[in-house]
């Protein structure tokens, strides 16, 4: 089952050391070569996700013997250039990386097979691979839309470009076409060019194609970028054994993260010796003012030593993937970003241009797109970006770009699964090396005086506070208003989801008007209780609360503080009181208020509502067991709120 959604709270730091996974672009490429090649080959560091498990269950069904020999260990058997399996149905999910070169080979090698995958994979375009391939004389037809997969793919036709020579590709829609082309061409045994014909694009890529050609044994001649020869009698041979570089894609979100946070954030696996172009991902930081130092075999970013990131004009060509980041690290510095020639986003695993610009306004920046531009720029001097609710459209970058504006604001990232694709532990490793903004939860029993504690200990820490009671206050009395019945849970969570409130100092605004009085009248009060039950209001509220989390902290008083809404709550705090002292004190406040009451009703009222609330199914009162208990009936609430700080001061700091 997937997660319907991620909430990553907002983030004052990021520093560390991280290990990336290895590099996707180079692990399906070794895969398929290891595969063709004569000999076993023993693959280290290989990326273990969607992508390479797409490429390891189509090459398995080919009759090819892959077996793990550790988490990222696998021995390939290859076959000598002649697939086991003569004809074969292939799913490739959205892996572009799989789908290309599997296209090219399968058409060279002489079987039956039908490629597809998922109705993304199917709207990315592949006429000008199958173009090229039939001039080679491939017989591909397509089972859908001409241009696009699936596709069925039957042996070459007989005299038909046996003797074909030379083969014009396109070069600037996708570098996957002449890669694959490139890595198919040994298995003709003739000697065959390529010609490229418009500006190749994401150049680096075909780096990646031609260096681990080599290291299987195929030179390949070129001239430039526009023609490319092998030669007659080529044959990929086993390495032995080969190691795989970490991700340089996957690298440029902690690199990020630590030009942004502060760092120094660094990553191993790449650097300076790296075969990978997304690497030059890290010059761009440096333009933007990130200090940045590598080794061979490591990167590591910090923020500028004075002011801030600065925005860039840059020609993104050689750096694809990797430029995406550069969008949301846009969010952060001063003056407009501008990424250039970025074409061939439009036909990657979603349109990335349309997408980032849809989701980079959600959270307040300013965007302009063409056809092969996007210029962000942050929100107007003075405004911090919004919370907001990131949709990732089956993208894992998306979804991996927009975690690293958690440095600007908490936000909410819909099917964060989605980075199964390429790196499927990325929010538990993004975790280890940031540091959230710290909250303090407050809960207790009522009367315990928790609403005055934790609001003064807000204040001795100058932190924010929220007094998540005053939320199902709100909606109680906005349901009111609006003719919705407090059991309709459907309408009173529509409700929730859309209260216009504002907390300013001591007034609370619902759409502009103070109600700071009205939501504390017994009726609301009997209202908040009742909808405070209701699932679906408290699934409505959560993010909103969430939202509250900003630097320097928080204080969140109410019931599933520490345990549901902020688990991760760097203090806990359960308050209570004899039942006595707290009917003594509820009976003071309402005397100073000039309500009459009476001790012995507010008793039975007490006892009353701790009865309810403890046995409540939907969040029960009671003391989590992480919890630090503080009896307050013999404490004056300065002592209590000192007691609180020293808890406070006792948390040892992260990172
Ligand atoms: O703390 P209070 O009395 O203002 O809370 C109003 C109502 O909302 C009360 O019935 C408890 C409920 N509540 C809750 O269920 N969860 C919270 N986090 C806060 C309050």
């Amino acid at each position: 089952m997937s997660t319907a959604y991620l909430d990553l709270p907002q983030l004052v730091g990021a520093r560390g050391t991280l290990r990336l996974p290895g590099s996707k672009s180079i692990s399906n490429r070794v895969l398929l070569l290891a595969a063709l090649a004569s000999g076993e080959t023993e693959l280290h560091d290989l990326l273990v996700a969607d992508d390479t498990a797409r490429m390891l269950d189509a090459l398995r069904a080919l009759g090819v013997g892959v077996e793990p020999l550790g988490d990222t260990v696998f021995r390939v058997t290859g076959v000598g250039g002649v697939f086991p399996v003569r004809a074969a149905d292939l799913f490739l999910g959205n892996a572009g990386t799989a789908f290309r070169p599997l296209t090219a080979v399968l058409a060279l090698a002489g079987g039956d097979y039908r490629l597809s995958g998922v109705p993304r994979m199917h709207e990315r375009p592949i006429g000008d691979l199958v173009d090229g391939l039939r001039q080679l004389g491939a017989d591909i037809r397509y089972l859908g839309e001409a241009g696009f997969p699936p596709l069925a793919i039957s042996p070459p036709m007989p005299g038909r470009g046996e003797e074909g020579r030379a083969v014009v590709v396109r070069g600037d829609v996708s570098s996957q076409f002449l890669s694959g082309l490139l890595m198919a061409l040994p298995l003709r045994g003739v000697e065959t060019t390529v010609e490229v014909v418009g500006e190749l694009i994401s150049k680096p890529y075909v780096e990646i194609t031609l260096a681990t050609m080599a290291r299987f044994g195929v030179q390949i001649q070129r001239d430039g970028w526009r023609r490319f020869t092998v030669a007659a009698g080529s044959t990929y041979r086993s390495p032995g054994v080969l190691h795989v570089e970490g991700d340089a894609s996957s690298a440029s979100y902690f690199l990020a993260l630590g030009a942004i946070g502060g760092g120094p954030l660094r990553v191993e696996g790449v650097g300076r010796d790296s075969m990978q172009g997304d690497v030059r991902f890290a010059d761009a930081l440096a333009l933007m003012g990130a200090r940045i130092t590598c080794g061979a075999n490591w990167l590591e970013a910090s923020a500028p030593d004075a002011g801030s990131l600065q925005g860039i004009d840059l020609d993104c060509n050689h750096i694809p993937d990797a430029a995406m980041t550069l969008a949301s690290v846009a969010l952060f510095a001063e003056g407009p970003t501008s990424l250039r020639n970025i074409a061939s986003w439009r036909v990657k695993e979603t349109d990335r241009i349309a997408a980032m610009a849809t989701e980079l306004r959600k959270l307040g920046a300013r965007v302009d797109v063409g056809e092969d531009f996007i210029r962000v720029s942050p929100p107007l001097a003075g405004r911090a970006l919004q919370p907001a609710v990131i949709d990732t459209y089956d993208d894992h970058r998306i979804a991996m770009c927009f975690s690293v504006a958690a440095l600007g604001t908490p936000l909410r990232i819909n099917d964060p699964q989605t980075v199964a694709k390429t790196f499927p532990d990325y929010f538990a490793r993004f975790a280890e090396v940031t540091q959230a903004v710290p909250v303090i939860a407050i809960d207790g029993t009522s009367a315990s005086g928790k609403g005055t504690i934790a609001s003064r200990v807000a204040e001795a820490l100058g932190w924010h506070y929220l007094d998540s009671g005053a939320l199902y206050r709100l909606t109680a009395l906005a349901a009111a208003r609006a003719d919705v019945g407090w059991d309709d849970e459907a309408g009173v969570a529509a409700i929730a989801a859309g209260l216009d409130v504002e907390f300013a100092g001591t007034a609370i605004r619902l759409s502009g008007e103070d109600v700071g009085d009205a939501i504390r009248n017994e009726k609301i009060s009997a209202g908040a209780s009742r909808v405070a039950a209701l699932p679906g209001v408290r699934a409505a509220l959560l993010f909103r609360q969430r939202a509250f989390r900003r630097p320097p902290g928080l204080v969140a008083d109410g019931r599933d503080m520490g345990s549901v809404v902020f688990p991760d709550s760097s203090t806990k705090v359960f308050l209570t009181a004899t039942v006595e002292m707290r009917a003594r004190r509820r009976h003071k406040q309402l005397i100073d208020k000039g309500i009459a009451a009476s001790i012995t009703d507010l008793l039975l009222d007490l006892r009353e509502r701790d009865e309810r609330d403890s046995q409540r199914s939907v969040a029960p009162m009671q003391q989590s067991t992480d919890a630090e208990l503080l009896d307050t009936t013999n404490l004056t609430i300065e002592i209590a709120v000192a007691k609180v700080l020293d808890w406070v001061n006792k948390v040892p700091k992260k990172g």
